[in-house]
């Protein structure tokens, strides 16, 4: 098949597993995000790697071993605010400049992060 999946097209597994860690070194840092995140986040960028290769069109790694991702039911136990959210995204756009991802594809890619984001609030930010 000449025609490319964007998860190729943007470099495939290599690029998936960079961005991803290079994003979730960020979320550990990130006072906002480490708090409801585990120490370790191994597992989490494990699942996180194949979960994003099937959202860009490649293999479907994380419905093969976890079933239908379910992204928003999964993460009701977690108080996703819109600050968290924004935060969320600001470490994926800095992993993305870090890897120096120039794909064309960047802007689409990270246009539907933004929207799978907010899809993912579930609680207001505090009233201060
Ligand atoms: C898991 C936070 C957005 C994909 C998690 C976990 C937290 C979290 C705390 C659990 C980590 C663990 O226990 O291992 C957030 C916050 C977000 C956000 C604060 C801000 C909006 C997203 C987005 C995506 C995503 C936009 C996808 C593009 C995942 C996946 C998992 C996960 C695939 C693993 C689910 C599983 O356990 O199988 N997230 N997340 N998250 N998140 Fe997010």
């Amino acid at each position: 098949n000449p025609i490319k999946s964007p998860f190729e097209a943007i470099g495939g597994e290599d690029v998936i597993n960079r961005l991803v860690d290079a994003f979730y070194a960020r979320v550990s840092q990130h006072p906002d995000l480490s708090p409801i995140f585990p120490d370790d986040l191994t597992e989490t960028a494990r699942k996180q790697k194949q979960f994003l290769t099937q959202y860009l069109g490649g293999p479907n790694l994380y419905t093969e071993e976890h079933g239908h991702p379910m992204l928003r039911a999964r993460h009701m136990p977690f108080e996703i605010t819109p600050k968290r959210a924004k935060a969320w995204l600001s470490c994926m756009q800095k992993a993305m400049d870090e890897i120096e991802l120039d794909s064309p594809l960047r802007t689409e890619f990270f246009h539907r992060l933004v929207l799978t984001a907010q899809h993912m609030v579930n609680t207001p930010d505090d009233e201060e």
